[in-house]
């Protein structure tokens, strides 16, 4: 994959106090921050962002969980950026997630799960774009 992702410190990590934990693992990853913001999402924002799940489920719980307090976003540069974070954050559900992963460590359950990760370089450069402006980018 490309040499960069974006992410977000869900609600959950933020309340938690979990956010300077999880950037320390970031940055030990060898991942150089481009951009970096703590801000909120509205339901708007968030019912764009995740449009593709919008027939799931789950899909206003998600909404309702993303909208409530504020996140960490961020864009992020490594070689095989993508993929390597996906790696580094574990499995979407933090009981499948590998020993040592951000979600193992701090997911408390497959819908507040700590962390998002790209899962493509085409939304990577999408979501980053929908959070930062290119001022915003270094
Ligand atoms: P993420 O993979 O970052 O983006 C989609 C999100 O939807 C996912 O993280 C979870 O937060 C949430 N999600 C996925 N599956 C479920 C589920 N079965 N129940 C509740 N939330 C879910």
């Amino acid at each position: 994959s490309g040499i960069r992702t974006f992410t977000m410190l869900k609600p959950d990590a933020v309340e938690k106090g979990h956010v300077g934990a999880i950037l320390e693992q970031i940055a030990s990853a060898g991942f150089r921050i481009v951009a970096m913001k703590l801000t909120q999402m509205t339901q708007t924002d968030a019912e764009t962002f995740y449009a593709v799940h919008k027939e799931r489920p789950f899909f206003g719980e998600l909404v309702e969980y993303m909208t409530r307090g504020p996140i960490v976003a961020a864009i992020l540069e490594k070689e095989n950026a993508v993929e390597d974070f996906r790696t580094l954050i574990g499995a979407t559900n933090p009981e499948d997630a590998a020993e040592g992963t951000i979600r193992k460590l701090y997911a408390a359950s497959i819908g507040e799960n700590a962390v998002h990760g790209s899962d493509s370089d085409e939304n990577a450069q999408i979501e980053g774009a929908f959070h930062f402006a290119g001022r915003e980018m270094f």
